[in-house]
């Protein structure tokens, strides 16, 4: 299925009652004005699992999980965005029409199948060998003494090529499937000096590689260590073809997907045996990019799956030039990355086997970001010498250089700011520089300029208290968005001190600006990339009360708005007047106006 047009979006959205599909998974009961129950997510023993039926929102107060209903259905049954608004168009009865195919699209498409018939075929013949046929035996002894059980080489389907020219070959005519087509998937391979074709595979287990529908699309197989083959390459795999593009097929996304949604985590490894030793161990979550470099498309098709992972590489100079190389990729496309370096000589296959998956999840949790990652090995590589540093700040640089989101670069300058020792402003200087010579992106990020931030130091040298009335503000306007002009005449960004809520109210005010409403779903989309801001309004427009005395909350409010609109004006003056203090005017006029508050 393709794309969903943004109309039927809306339609399933306006259908799609909360309500109704949180309590196909969860028993509710009416508390207010929620629907309150057992949480789905965490273990819950008293109901912190909130619906309001107004707002067609959930939120939880024991886990801070909350969103949407496209959320939740995706969160609790491990479905893409795409999966889960299909299956609520189904259950609403609202079609989702299928766009009109090219008579080009079409054959393409027709060919395409007529390959996957071909390739799940030989997997099946393959599989079947492997089973039972006595050219198996060695192995079926080689697998054994890797230690695979029965299970996992069911679940991925692993197989065997018999040591001949013509195994499959053979099979594929008595199966009268087309020779042609078997060459274009490249299975077999055409004779040079003779008419007819030879298999391609021989004498080596055989991994079918699904693509994200779980279709065969191509295989790899591996040497056992059979006389004659010690010159052989260790794998063999499938070329390119029609079905078969390696830079968008990741091994193991498909066993492990709806696994990965659940865990909220991946892992990116680099080989067959990795994915598959991991699965028998319990470690469901890992794909793997099979010996090439991950590229752009593999990136998004992790992303559709879950934004945080690991990237698990040998500590060996390819592992950390891989990850270097990677990075970069998962920044631009919007993932979370981190990295986990294995102890040396380990890969994720005999780290598993020799200290278990309990091992491995303690050393994942202390995988460090990305970023962290090319501060720490840009140290190593290039030393701490001034040159050494230059270079590390480059790779880190490169690599934020490709974050989309401003408030997340942001974050990051700041974070190697204090790891490296250099001044924010000549990071956004270089970082600047460097999107110039690359012409890659135009310049969409703010520099924090010298006036924002001494009054955002202003702003932290204030007391705290006024915390929760900034909440409550920022919940009345989401609960209530009708008042929303007449808040922004008080300008709470200039005195809204919690950071978070002065975001939020940017985001409202922004979303307000464009759209001409302020409306809670649409915020919530918006917020997709900044997953702090989405849970604090979640949990805001949870939690206010209905209010029976509208108008005297709003005034009360606009009252207390006033008087923080009032002192922020006056600080932003002393602090100007101290900026320019040198003069001895103004040192008299700051007194005066000391002494007149
Ligand atoms: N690879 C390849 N061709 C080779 C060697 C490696 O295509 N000649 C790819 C394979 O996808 C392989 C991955 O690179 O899975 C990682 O290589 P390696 O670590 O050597 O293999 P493992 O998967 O660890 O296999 P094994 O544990 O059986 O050695
Ligand atoms: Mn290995």
């Amino acid at each position: 299925m393709g794309y969903i047009p943004e109309d039927i979006l809306q339609n399933i959205r306006e259908a799609a009652d909360i309500r109704q599909v949180v309590q196909e998974f969860v028993p509710l009961k009416k508390r207010g004005k929620n629907w309150v129950g057992l949480c789905p997510f965490h273990p819950d023993k008293d109901p912190s699992f909130t619906v309001n039926e107004d707002k067609q929102i959930f939120y939880c107060f024991g886990c801070g999980e909350g969103g949407n209903v496209f959320k939740f259905l995706m969160k609790v049954q491990g479905l893409s965005f795409k999966e889960a608004a299909k299956s609520l168009a189904q259950r609403f009865g609202i079609t989702i029409p299928q766009r009109p195919v090219s008579k080009a699209a079409k054959k393409k498409k027709e060919l395409s199948e007529r390959l996957l018939d071909i390739t799940l075929s030989a997997a099946e013949y393959f599989q079947k060998q492997l089973r039972d046929s006595s050219t198996a035996q060695a192995a079926r002894d080689y697998l054994a003494e890797r230690g695979l059980d029965e299970k996992t080489m069911d679940a991925f389907g692993l197989g065997w090529a018999e040591d001949s020219w013509d195994g499959l070959i053979g099979f594929l005519k008595e199966k009268g499937l087309s020779l042609e087509l078997a060459e274009q998937a490249g299975l077999i391979i055409k004779r040079t000096n003779a008419p007819g074709w030879y298999d391609r595979f021989r004498g080596r287990i055989v991994f079918p590689i699904k693509d994200h529908r779980g279709d065969v699309v191509a295989f790899g197989a591996r040497t056992i260590g059979l006389p004659g083959q010690e010159e052989q390459p260790k794998y063999i795999n499938s070329p390119e073809s029609p079905i078969y593009h390696k830079g968008k097929v990741l091994y193991g996304l498909f066993q492990n997907k709806s696994p990965i949604r659940k865990a909220g985590r991946g892992l990116l490894v680099e080989g067959y045996m990795d994915v598959v030793s991991l699965w028998q161990f319990g470690v469901r979550q890992a794909v793997a990019s099979l010996g090439t470099s991950l590229t752009e498309d593999h990136a998004r098709r992790m992303k559709a799956v879950t934004k945080e992972w690991i990237l698990l590489f040998d500590a060996d100079q390819a592992g950390l030039n891989a990850a270097t190389r990677a990075l970069p990729i998962c920044y631009k496309m919007d993932l979370r990355p981190k990295v986990l370096v294995l102890p040396e000589n380990e890969d994720p296959d005999s780290f598993v086997r020799k200290n278990g998956p309990e091992s491995l999840g303690k050393l994942l949790d202390s995988a460090v970001s990305g970023i962290d990652f090319l501060v720490e090995t840009g140290k190593d590589l290039y030393g701490s010498d001034t040159e050494g540093r230059l270079k590390t700040i480059d790779s880190a640089l490169e690599a934020i250089s490709m974050v989309k989101d401003p408030v997340r670069k942001s974050l990051l300058i700041g974070h190697i700011s204090q790891r490296l020792g250099v001044r924010e402003e000549s990071l956004w200087q270089k970082l600047k520089e460097k999107s110039q010579r690359t012409k890659r992106l135009k310049i969409a990020y703010k520099e924090p300029s010298q006036e924002a931030e001494t009054s955002s130091n202003f702003r932290a040298k204030m007391a705290r208290i006024g915390n929760r009335a900034e909440e409550k503000i920022i919940g009345f306007l989401l609960s209530y968005p009708q008042f929303i002009d007449r808040f922004m005449e008080l300008n709470p960004e200039l005195w809204l001190e919690n950071q978070t809520l002065n975001e939020l109210w940017n985001a409202m005010t922004h979303l307000y600006s464009m759209t001409g409403r302020l409306n809670l779903l649409e915020l919530y989309e918006r917020l997709e990339h900044v997953p702090a801001l989405r849970s604090t309004a979640m949990r805001l427009a949870s939690s206010f009360p209905p209010c029976s005395e509208l108008e005297t909350m709003v005034r009360d409010l606009e009252n207390y708005c006033l008087n923080r609109k009032k002192k922020a004006l006056r600080m932003q003056l002393l602090q100007q007047l101290r900026d320019e203090g040198e003069n001895e005017d103004c040192q008299e006029l700051l007194k005066s106006l000391q002494s007149l508050r």
